[in-house]
């Protein structure tokens, strides 16, 4: 094992993102706010363009827990998944700093196992493992696993993972996921990890490729126009929840004009909005903003497409 260690080492110190931000600092708050971004979100998407602004706005925990929701879902603004944004504003305003154990960390809003775990690791300089999506892809390929389990995952890391230097072994793993064992043609005859690799011959098989095929919704939104504004209101349901946005309706009415339509892909489902627009001559909803105004709302990405339909159309 020492061998591998020394290999995966070696390699981070040639090949890993040595200067990514949150690599060089020992700031919990900082490490713990990539962690939340990285999930889900590429390391170049939240470099350029949400970390530091992020930090700038809200540069403690305090800072964080005592700003408005909105500011900070106008910083998350087109990251997706607000729901973690949400959760990080409610952590900032449980606790004063981040406590050191993942037990506690896992009680905390929107902390996982593996933030969890990553938290403790490079903030806290514990010996345990992190697992996020591409060190699963090594696992499964080191042990030829098919469909592996949780628990089957976490007892192979926690025995792989390196005690003398966490740290580096982690941020390394991630980065050997991202470059070498990728999804499509891995460069396992550069890989550090080939010499226990039992699934290097044939690694496309592991893990085993899900077949996902993800419904479609679709909804008619209706933007109410008064006076060359737009009427949007804020979200109160579970989805999207605290985001400004057009209205969703059953059946356009008579008088409402289509304009199109838009498709956005999450997760679980497709949307498709077929968009409507309705001229009114007397105000009939609570506020109404330009297209000036609504650059500076917390807005969905389909509500920001349904805008530059809006937009494209209204030239
Ligand atoms: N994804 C999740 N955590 C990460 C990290 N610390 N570095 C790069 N990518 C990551």
């Amino acid at each position: 094992m020492q061998k591998i260690h020394q290999k995966i080492q070696d390699w981070y110190q040639n090949h890993g993102r040595l200067d990514l931000p949150w690599r060089i600092t020992t700031n919990p708050y900082h490490i713990y706010l990539s962690e939340v971004m990285l999930q889900q979100t590429q390391v170049k998407t939240v470099l350029e363009r949400y970390y530091f602004l992020f930090l700038e706005k809200f540069p403690t925990l305090q800072a964080l827990g005592g700003a408005p929701l909105d500011d900070v879902l106008k910083m998350w603004e087109g990251l997706g998944y607000y729901n973690r944004a949400k959760n990080l504003h409610k952590s900032a305003t449980l606790i004063d700093k981040l406590p050191q154990s993942i037990e506690e960390l896992i009680k905390l809003p929107g902390i996982g196992k593996n933030t969890a775990h990553a938290v403790a690791a490079f903030a806290f300089k514990q010996s345990v493992p992190v697992m996020e999506a591409n060190v699963k892809r090594i696992l499964c390929r080191l042990h030829k696993l098919k469909t592996p389990n949780e628990k089957q995952l976490w007892e192979i890391a926690y025995h792989l993972v390196d005690k003398e230097n966490p740290f580096d072994y982690n941020q390394a793993m991630m980065d050997i996921g991202a470059t070498i064992c990728s999804p499509k043609n891995p460069k396992c005859n550069i890989c550090p990890l080939a010499d226990i690799c039992k699934g290097k011959d044939e690694p496309a098989l592991y893990p085993a490729k899900k077949k996902r095929v993800v419904p479609t919704r679709k909804q008619n939104i209706l933007i109410h126009i008064y006076d060359d504004k737009l009427s949007l209101s804020q979200r109160e349901g579970k989805f999207l929840h605290g985001l400004w946005g057009f209205e969703s309706i059953e059946t356009a009415p008579c008088a409402a004009e289509s304009i199109g339509e838009v498709t956005h892909t999450y997760t679980h489902f497709k949307l498709l909005c077929n968009v409507y627009v309705y001229y009114e001559t007397a105000p009939e909803k609570a506020d109404y903003f330009s297209i000036e105004e609504i650059q500076e709302l917390a807005i969905s990405k389909v509500d920001e497409k349904i805008v530059n339909l809006f937009k494209d159309q209204s030239r």
